[in-house]
């Protein structure tokens, strides 16, 4: 199994270009269902990406992969379709679960597997179920399998969740792609994820309108099969990297993103001390001393989002100072805590808040990692600590993050893969 090795306290210079983001993608390839031709660029090529491609292919569609230029092209005749998602496909990945609002407003039919649990939570799939039911269709669970229907097409109508997701948001707008008459979803998540999913459908001809937190999709007739899309910087890589650059940067450029997307993270970040100059598509990490403690709660965009918590967390260990970090979204999502206080952090967690006492000085270890940003926190520890640090189980790692080793190196850190 691989592990990654990682010389501490070495400053790191330079700039990083952010790939594009993988919670874009994966809604954004799930509707590639609804059409016959797509080509997307900025791709990342990550293990996620890859699996996901794997269940489009198993389910007919046909793709193409420039690896050198992250553009995949996607083709669908509408030949020889699968409507299921099976097991394999769907169990290491839950975005797989995202076909089924695309089958179902095709085809009229789905049998997605259940997607099931996973470490950082229970992660039910009841809200998505209560959008399809919404829109009329008729769904059975059998033998781990959500098994839906909708023989005379979905119908629109209005879909008010009860608490906000973003993976229900995304299938109730791929299954109200091709529903009659208008549908107006209410609470639901509004992600840049979600937009830039809005914004693909779009241009598959759909007319889709957003206002707050309420998603209005008109019925369209006049649908493109064919068309191009560039998918959307990915936020949490680029909040990942400004934390690595306020641990232990001297000067890094973190460059092809959209600051304003992610203005909450960079206004907490200011306020905790990290130097942060911003341009209209990068940003300029500096040298950042005195770092502030912070309460920080985890939220639906446009709050401070829970795939950053683990990252915030590291630097939070080199505050003056005691931090709080509740963490509302995902019930057992402080798995890097342990790990962090073998290297030295003084954190301890009370049910979801977590109470970090700084500055701790952080020593390298061997550790584990348990989650895709847990990993990374660990990666952030690694770089700041004394001495080496060692992370086993990476596989997590790769599911993210497009060459982590390769991106951190191009700044001078040493870190390595065996
Ligand atoms: C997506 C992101 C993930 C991120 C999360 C929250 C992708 C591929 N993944 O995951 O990286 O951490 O948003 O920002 O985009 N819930 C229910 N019932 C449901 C669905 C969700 O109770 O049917 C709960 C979840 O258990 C969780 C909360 O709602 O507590 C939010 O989850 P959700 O927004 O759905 O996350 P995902 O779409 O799975």
């Amino acid at each position: 199994m691989q592990k990654l090795i990682i010389e501490g306290k070495k400053e790191l210079r330079g700039k990083i270009f952010i790939s594009g983001s993988k919670n874009a993608s994966l809604p954004i390839l799930a509707a590639s269902i609804l059409c016959n031709q797509a080509s997307l660029q900025n791709v990342p090529l990550v293990k996620d990406i890859f699996t996901m491609i794997e269940l489009l292919e198993y389910i007919g569609l046909k793709i193409k992969i420039s690896e050198k230029k992250n553009i995949l092209k996607i083709y669908n005749n509408d030949k020889n379709i699968k409507t299921l998602a099976p097991y394999k496909l769907v169990k290491t990945m839950r975005a797989g679960v995202l076909v089924l609002g695309s089958l179902l407003t095709k085809y009229g039919k789905a049998k997605v597997s259940l997607p099931g649990g996973c470490a950082i939570g229970t992660r039910p799939v009841d809200l998505h179920l209560f959008a399809l039911k919404k829109l009329g269709a008729n769904i059975k669970i059998k033998n781990g399998y959500i098994i839906a229907e909708a023989k005379k097409g979905l119908k629109g109508t209005t879909i008010n969740f009860p608490s906000i997701s973003v993976g229900a948001t995304e299938n109730a707008l791929l299954a109200a792609y091709n529903a009659k008459g208008k549908t107006i979803i209410k609470n639901c998540a509004i992600e840049p994820e979600i937009k830039d999913l809005i914004l693909f459908l779009n241009k598959l001809g759909a007319n889709i309108k957003i206002s707050g937190r309420t998603i209005t999709i008109f019925e369209s007739e006049n649908k493109n099969y064919k068309i191009d899309h560039d998918i959307m910087f990915d936020r949490i890589e680029t909040g990942s990297f400004i934390i690595a650059s306020a641990l232990i940067g001297k000067k890094i450029i973190i460059d092809r993103i959209n600051p304003k997307i992610i203005k909450t993270e960079i206004n907490i970040l200011k306020k905790i001390g990290v130097k942060i100059k911003i341009k209209k598509t990068s940003v300029t990490i500096l040298k950042s001393k005195n770092l502030k403690p912070m309460k920080i709660l985890t939220k639906p965009y446009p709050g401070f989002p829970t795939d950053l918590q683990a990252q915030l967390m590291v630097l939070l260990t080199q505050a003056n100072g005691v931090s709080k970090i509740k963490e509302a979204i995902f019930e057992n999502r402080f798995m890097h805590v342990p790990e962090l206080n073998r290297m030295g952090a003084n954190i301890e967690t009370k049910n979801n808040i977590a109470i970090i006492k700084g500055p701790t000085k952080l020593m390298g270890a061997e550790v584990m990692a348990t989650d895709l940003r847990a990993s990374v926190s660990l990666v952030l520890a690694g770089l700041t600590a004394e001495n080496r640090t060692i992370i086993n189980r990476i596989y997590h790692l790769d599911r993210g993050y497009e060459f982590l080793e390769t991106k951190l190196k191009s700044c001078r850190a040493v870190i390595k893969r065996v």
